[in-house]
């Protein structure tokens, strides 16, 4: 009998993800209202555990939290040693989409398999230091590929200008097989990159420096998927 996995219908839709690293965390609710506003697909919720990254950020409680404040899709980016060992509890917490890093574990195929089993959308992620091919065997399988586009543990870097490379091989080869992955980006971007990375490919932006820290949070969501889609209909043309 063929396995049916429930997978992302991908590419050309564009997603822009904020993430609440970078705001006022006294005043989360009203945080994700603005990027509601401003047309935000998916909030992303940045778990560090002081071990796989060198910070301390939030976790299950902050989730379940946040899940009552919003019907936004919830993209919980672990970044935490045994990965494993939570996913259960952030999925009974909410998560919509659980992303686990390659690095993280050195089962990574059964850690894709335990957040689908739990009705999650599976996603991998890669450290700017790791190459593509390391996530060959599962592709085929994942919803979301996420590209780290700085070193993982704060907000505020500098994107790492090959992550570009990375991504047009993740579009290529998602093209030659036939594969249905989103691709996400995080780390560093902004209004002077997201265009670019339209191009390259991507297809979902974490941005939590360029949005929260800007006046008008909406504002800088809505100029974000502008920029977006105006190089996506260049894409296409
Ligand atoms: C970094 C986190 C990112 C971070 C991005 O380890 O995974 O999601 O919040 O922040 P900016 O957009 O400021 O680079
Ligand atoms: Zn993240």
């Amino acid at each position: 009998m063929l396995e049916f996995h429930p997978v992302a219908t991908a590419h050309p839709i564009i997603e822009i993800a904020p993430s609440i690293l970078a705001c006022n965390l006294a005043f989360l609710a009203d945080e994700v209202r603005k990027v509601e506003a401003g047309g935000a697909a998916v909030i992303h919720v940045d778990v560090m555990d002081g071990h796989f990254v060198p910070n301390l950020t939030m976790g299950v409680p902050v989730l379940a939290s946040l899940r009552k404040a919003t019907r936004l899709p919830l993209d919980v980016h672990l970044m935490i040693e045994r990965p494993e060992e939570f996913i259960g509890a952030f999925a009974q917490a909410g998560a919509n989409r659980i992303l686990v890093h390659q690095e993280a574990t050195p089962h990574l195929d059964r850690a894709l398999q335990l957040i689908r089993e739990h009705g999650v959308e599976a996603g991998a992620v890669i450290n700017p230091a790791t190459p593509v091919a390391m996530l060959k065997e599962v592709l085929r399988d994942v919803d979301t590929v996420l590209v780290m586009s700085v070193n993982p543990g704060f907000g505020g870097q500098n994107f790492l200008a090959y992550s570009f490379e990375k991504i047009r091989e993740l579009r290529d080869l998602r093209e030659r097989h036939g594969y249905r992955y989103r691709i996400e980006v995080d780390g560093g971007v902004g209004t002077e990159n997201i265009a670019a990375l339209v191009a390259a490919g991507a297809g979902t932006f974490v941005a939590g420096t360029s949005i929260f820290q800007s006046a008008d949070p909406a504002a800088a969501v809505r100029e974000l998927l502008a920029l977006a889609r105006g190089a996506l209909a260049q894409r296409a043309s």
